[in-house]
C-alpha cells in the first residue's frame, strides 16, 4: 500500500531531514514509527501526505505516485486517509462538533448521519460534555482527542497519526491506542509516530526506528529486543503524565448507538460503508471474545 523508495528530504534551508529511506507497508498493517526528535518521524508523514516532496526518490500510496499527483488530485488522494497532526490543526473559529462534522461534509455527508457519528466519535475519546466548545477553550489533550475524532470521521483506510496521545495521561493514550488496533483489526491501515516507548512495548507491532533521518531497525518488537528509550534522557516528566482526563466510556455504553436498530454486520471481506461507521459496541465485544 505505501511504498517508500530511496527517499530523500531535505529542506531549503539545507537540513538533510531523511536519507534514503525505502520502506514497504502492506494494506492492513500497524507500524509504529519511534525516534528521537528531530529523527525526521513528521517529515515522513509529511512526505505520505504529499504536503512536502521528496528531494529524491519516489513515494507511491496505493495507487497514486506521489511525484506525478497532479494539484486537483490531491483532495481525492487525501480522502482515503484519516490524520491526526503533531499540532493538532483544528479549525480556531469552529466549535468541537463542527470541526469533526467539518470533514464529513467536505465528503459529501449530510444531515443525521452527519449527526450520528459525531455523536459516537466525541463520545468515544470520551469529550461529550465539551461538543459545543471553542478549540481555544480546551486543554492540549482535549484538543488531541477532537483530532483523533476527526481522524476517523469518514472511516479511512488509512490512519495516519503524529504523536496523536503526546498530550494524553497513560491510560486514556492505552484507551485510545485500543480503539486504533481494533481499527486495525477491521483492516485499516496504521502508521503512528510515538515518543511513548512503553506504549509501544504493550503492543507486538511492527516498530520502524528514525535515527538521523535513517532508519536503523525495522520489525517486530521482540525480534528487536525492545526499543532503547533514546529520547527522555534526563528530561522531566511531559506535563500530561501528571494532568488526569477523564476515561473514555466503555464501548458497549454509549447510549445513542444502543438506541439505534442494529444494523447487519457486513459480509466477509466487505469493507463497511461511511454509513455503518466504526465497529459496533456489540461487534467489539465479540472481536475481544475471539481472541
Ligand atoms: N520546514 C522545515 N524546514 C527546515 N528544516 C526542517 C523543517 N521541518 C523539519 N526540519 C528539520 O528536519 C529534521 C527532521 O524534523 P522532523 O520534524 O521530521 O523531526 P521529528 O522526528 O518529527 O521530531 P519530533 O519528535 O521533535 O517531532 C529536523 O532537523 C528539523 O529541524
Ligand atoms: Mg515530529
Amino acid at each position: 500500500m505505501i511504498d517508500f523508495r530511496e527517499v530523500t528530504k531535505a529542506y531549503p534551508n539545507g537540513t538533510l531531514a531523511l536519507h534514503e529511506i525505502t520502506l514497504h507497508i502492506e494494506q492492513g498493517e500497524f507500524v509504529f514509527v519511534v525516534g528521537a526528535s528531530g529523527a525526521g518521524k513528521s517529515t515522513f508523514l509529511k512526505l505520505l501526505l504529499h504536503e512536502e516532496v521528496p528531494t529524491s526518490g519516489s513515494v507511491r500510496v496505493g495507487a497514486f505516485e506521489l511525484n506525478s499527483l497532479r494539484a486537483q488530485d490531491i483532495p481525492m488522494y487525501r480522502r482515503q486517509m484519516g490524520v491526526v497532526f503533531q499540532d493538532f490543526r483544528l479549525l480556531t473559529t469552529m466549535n468541537v462538533y463542527e470541526n469533526v462534522a467539518f470533514a464529513m461534509r467536505v465528503i459529501g455527508a449530510r444531515g443525521k448521519r452527519i449527526d450520528r457519528r459525531v455523536t459516537y466519535l466525541l463520545q468515544l475519546v470520551g469529550l461529550e460534555k465539551k461538543v459545543r466548545c471553542m478549540p481555544n477553550e480546551l486543554s492540549g489533550g482535549e484538543q488531541q482527542r477532537v483530532a483523533i475524532a476527526r481522524a476517523l470521521a469518514n472511516n479511512p483506510d488509512l490512519i495516519i497519526a503524529d504523536e496523536p496521545t503526546g498530550n494524553i495521561d497513560p491510560q486514556m493514550s492505552k484507551d485510545l491506542l485500543d480503539l486504533f488496533v481494533r481499527l486495525n483489526e477491521e483492516g485499516t491501515t496504521v502508521v503512528m509516530v510515538t515518543h511513548a516507548h512503553d506504549l509501544v512495548r504493550q503492543y507486538n507491532k511492527r516498530v520502524v526506528i528514525l535515527d538521523g533521518g535513517v532508519i536503523t531497525a525495522d520489525g517486530g518488537l521482540r525480534a528487536q529486543g525492545g526499543i532503547p528509550d533514546q529520547n527522555r534522557g534526563g528530561q522531566a516528566a511531559p506535563a500530561y503524565m501528571t494532568q488526569t482526563i477523564p476515561p473514555i466510556p466503555p464501548l458497549q455504553e454509549v447510549p445513542s448507538y444502543h438506541r439505534r436498530p442494529r444494523p447487519v454486520a457486513p459480509a466477509e471481506g466487505r469493507q463497511r460503508t461511511a454509513e455503518e461507521g466504526l465497529p459496533f459496541p456489540w461487534e467489539l465485544e465479540r472481536m475481544n471474545q475471539a481472541k
